[in-house]
Formats: C-alpha cells, structure tokens, sequence
C-alpha cells in the first residue's frame, strides 16, 4: 500500500531496476515496509499521481524494468480496478454485472468463460459493468472477446483428493484428445502446421527448448524425431539456449502454460535469427501460442497441480505425431512402419489406463522405495523417462532424487551407492534391456534395492529386481509415454505418506513467469 493510504497493488513478475527506483524513492522521503521489488510501484503511483489515475499508471510502467502484471485499487475510485501488463501474464474475465483479472485463465472457468487476453503493454480499468482497454499511448482500443472452451469441472477436484491425482486419472482421456483430431483414415495431419514439403526438406536440424518437465518431454521427443526422420535434434533447456540457429532450422518450443519465460525469451531469439518456431502448447490464448509461427496445441484441458501429469503426456504425444507427420513428409519411413505406427499411437489411451489400472500396487512400494534420496537410471528413452520420474518426486516429495544414464554409474556415480540405497530402474527398451540388466546388478551388488520398471512379460527383469512394476508392451519410440505414469504415482504416493501440499509444492508456481 502506498504511505498516503491511496493506492494498493497485487503485481506478478519481477521488476528488475527495483533497487534503483528504490534508493529514489528513499530519497524522495517515500517510507518502505518490505524489501519487495513490488513495493516501488504503489510509491511510483503515489509519487506520479495527480488525480488522473491512468496517467499515474502509465507513467509508473514506464519506469518498470522487468516483468510484470499488475492490479491496482484507488481509493479514490472505489468501484474500479486497474490493471496494466508488461511481459506476464494478464488475462481479463467478462462476466454480466462483473469482471474480472487473472493471471491464469484456469482461476476464471468458474466465474466466466468470456475472456480478454491483454498485449504487452496495454492497460485497462474494469468496473462491475465496463472494461476499458488502452494501449501503450493512452489511446482506447477495441479488444475482442475470446470463449474459453475449457469447463468448469474440468477445472474442478471432481472426487479426488487432490488435482494432481485426477490429472494423472486423466491422462488416457488427454491424449485421445489430443490425438483424435490429427488422425484421418490412418494419417497424421497437423492443422496448424503448413511448411510445404520443400521447406520441410530444406530443414538441417530441430532445436527443442523447453523448461522442467517441458524440457523432458522434449528429450522423448528428440528420440522419436531422430529415430523416424533421420534429422539431428539438439535438445536445449530454454534458460541455456544459446542458439545456432537459422533459416534452416526447425526450433520447437514446448510449454503447458504457454507463459514460461526463459521459453518465451528462447523463442524470441530464435526468430531473431530466422528460425521458423512451433509452438507445442497447451493454454489456447498464451504468449507462446501467439509468438510461435505456428502453434500445435495439446489439448489437455486445464492442469492445475504444479507438477505436470496431463500436460507432460501429451506434448509427447504432440511431439510422436509431428514426428510421424514429418518422417512421412520427408519420405524416411516405409508405409507399413508408419501404417503400425500411427495404429500403435491410437492405442496409447487405451494402454495408458491399462497402466493406471495396472499399478494399484504402487502405495505399497512407497516405504520401501521412497524413504531415503533415490536414483532413478535408465538409457536412451529410459533415461529421458527417469530423469521425468526424478523431477516428479523431488518436487512434490521434497525428497532428494537424481537421475543418471544407466551407462553414467560407473564413471562415478557408483561410487554413492551403499546399502539399501533405493534405485528405480526403467527398462522399457528392449534393444538397451541386457545392459540396463548388467548396471542393475552392479548396483544391486552394492547393496542398492532395485525397483524395475517395464514392459509386461520381461521375465529376465523379475530374476534381477527386487520389485519390479509393469506397463504394457508397446513400441520403444512411444514406451515414455506410458512409462512415466508409474512413477507420477510413485512420487504422488510418496508426497502423501509425507504429508506435502501435493498440489502445490513449496517454492514453485504453476508458471514461471519470470527468467
Ligand atoms: O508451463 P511450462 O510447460 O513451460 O512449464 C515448464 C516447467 O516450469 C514445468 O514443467 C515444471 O518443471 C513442472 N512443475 C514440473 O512438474
């Protein structure tokens, strides 16, 4: 609240001159009650305020270095609420007899479906009956009126106890959505997606940048993608992204929220450079579907948890299906592969809730495997799948998991394993299975108790392991997809016994709207 009592401010972001503006205002008498960065911004709007509020607002944005979102009250105009936007997210809700802000347009479904996505730059103020939006200069723009299709039980627990449990419970229904309107009598098609088979062809390489599980999604992808289109793919996180790129080179840029700012920051400089983007994005509206060139949207419904379940799911299962659309493109794959391929990606619901239902067992496996840091191993796709699981369990169990390439162990590693040391060991692929197995009773010998993960019917892994937890056979190029849900519930059940806030683990947001 600013000292004069006249103006309070709720502010998503990070203004990053904040210690300037700061010193200034100290200067200028100005009295701080925290160390926050948003705390010059209520003194900004006191200090430039003189009876116009839309002036002061402007003139404090211009001020602002960094990002932010924020809503503002006066006293003075008790029925209204102003809002301004600079690289976070900002999304207004159009109700009858009300309106609303948000970050989030998840925080909106039960109040409205009717929504504004604000540009950089723009303010509004929103009284029970009006909005009005201005953009940069003070001049009143006509924005329109976009119908979130997302329902409110959707965004809702619907029975569970929590929403990472129902996100996981609706994986098989996420990625049927996402698949089902890109398969046509047995090909893949991506509307939304319109490089002629020339530009296709002129593509050196693929770049995939993303954030946490985004990342990891894109580290599956990057094996699907080299595997059936024979292009290299680099797979980056987006806050190291120091891109070679250029015209030549396809850059895919994943992201739930759409929001996430070192992925914003990452796509920004590979168009820069004249790389042509796609966005694989899941919040219709987001930054990142607007900045992309073209934008494949994963259709996984609202994700409330922190942890990604759904979300993750499907940007595999968008990143299977733009690899068989471009193999195909590209004329690197022979019809009767992608005949069974593209037949096998319609099965993956189907065997996505035969894994769930699979696994009740997983509760049981907790004290034993999720007492004490875990290493989670694997190779190949196994590995980028254990280095999902390993996320997973740290973030919402707080317990201390790393994952290593199975091959890794005996460059050092190792050396950490002692008695009763838990080791998850995903071993889906069965072209990697016999030395998987060789790293699994290396560690084994050290005393390490060794849960395995993999598919149905791999009877060497049950000699090996001492528990072992099974998906069902399916083709090593999509086996992540199923592979994960085992240790999403591994790591849920491991926070619970815990006591965590599952949905919403300590230290992180939803989207990370600052770099
Ligand atoms: O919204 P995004 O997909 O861009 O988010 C990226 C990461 O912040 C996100 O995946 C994060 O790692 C999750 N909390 C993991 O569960």
């Amino acid at each position: 609240m600013s000292n004069d009592g006249r103006f309070a401010v709720v502010h998503n972001g990070i203004i990053e001159n904040y210690l300037e503006l700061r010193r200034e205002l100290i200067k200028d008498g100005y009295i701080f009650q925290s160390e926050t960065d948003t705390e010059t911004i209520v003194h900004l709007l006191e200090l430039y305020y003189d009876g116009d509020i839309k002036a002061a607002v402007m003139k404090t944005a211009a001020r602002l270095e960094g990002s932010y979102a924020l809503g503002i009250v006066c006293t003075d105009t008790p029925d209204a609420l102003y809002v301004v936007r600079e690289a976070s997210p900002l999304i207004l809700g159009v109700g009858v007899g009300e309106n609303y802000f948000a970050s989030d347009v998840t925080a909106l479904v039960s109040h409205t479906k009717n929504v504004i996505y604000l540009e950089d730059g723009e303010f509004a103020k929103l009284t029970p009956d009006s909005i009005t939006v201005c953009d940069c200069a003070g001049r009143e723009v006509k924005k329109p009126i976009s119908r979130v299709t997302w329902s409110v039980e959707a965004a809702e627990k619907g029975g569970y106890e929590h929403f990472m449990l129902k996100e996981i419970m609706e994986q098989p229904a996420a990625v049927k959505a996402a698949l089902a309107p890109r398969i046509h009598e047995g090909r893949v098609q991506l509307d939304g997606f319109e490089l002629g088979e020339e530009e296709l062809r002129g593509i050196s390489k693929i770049i995939i940048t993303a954030c946490g599980s985004a990342y990891y999604a894109g580290c599956s992808g990057r094996y699907a993608i080299e595997r059936l289109c024979r292009v290299p793919v680099q797979v980056e996180l987006a806050s190291e992204l120091r891109p070679m790129v250029d015209e030549h080179t396809l850059v895919l840029v994943i992201s739930q929220s759409g929001e996430t700012a070192d992925t914003i920051a990452a796509l920004k400089e590979c168009k820069a450079r004249g790389a042509k983007v796609i966005g694989i994005v899941n919040v219709v509206g987001s930054t990142i579907a607007k900045l992309a060139d073209f934008t494949l949207y994963t259709f996984a419904g609202p994700e409330i948890a922190v942890a990604t379940t759904k979300g993750y799911t499907t940007q595999l299962t968008v990143l299977y299906l733009f690899a068989l659309y471009m193999a195909e493109k590209l004329g690197r794959i022979d019809a009767e592969s992608y005949t069974t391929l593209v037949k096998e990606l319609q099965h993956l619901p189907r065997k996505l809730q035969q894994t769930i239902d699979m696994n009740w067992q997983i509760p049981k496996l907790v004290s034993r495997y999720a007492s004490h840091s875990l290493f989670f191993i694997g190779r190949n796709t196994d590995y980028a799948v254990a280095l999902e699981g390993a996320l997973k369990m740290k973030e919402i169990s707080y317990l201390h998991a790393e994952s290593y390439a199975a091959g890794e162990l005996k460059h050092g590693t190792i050396a950490l394993i002692e008695e009763n040391q838990p080791v998850i060991a995903v071993c889906c692929n069965e072209a990697l299975m016999d030395k998987t197995l060789s790293n699994i009773v290396e560690v084994k010998a050290r005393g390490a108790k060794v849960l395995a993960l993999s598919c149905k019917g791999n009877k060497k892994i049950v000699s090996q392991a001492d528990d072992v937890i099974f998906i069902p056979r399916v083709e090593t190029v999509f086996s992540a997809a199923l592979a994960v849900v085992p240790l999403q519930l591994l790591a849920y059940y491991a926070a619970k016994e815990k006591g965590c806030d599952i949905d919403k683990p300590k230290n992180l947001a939803k989207s990370v709207t600052v770099e």
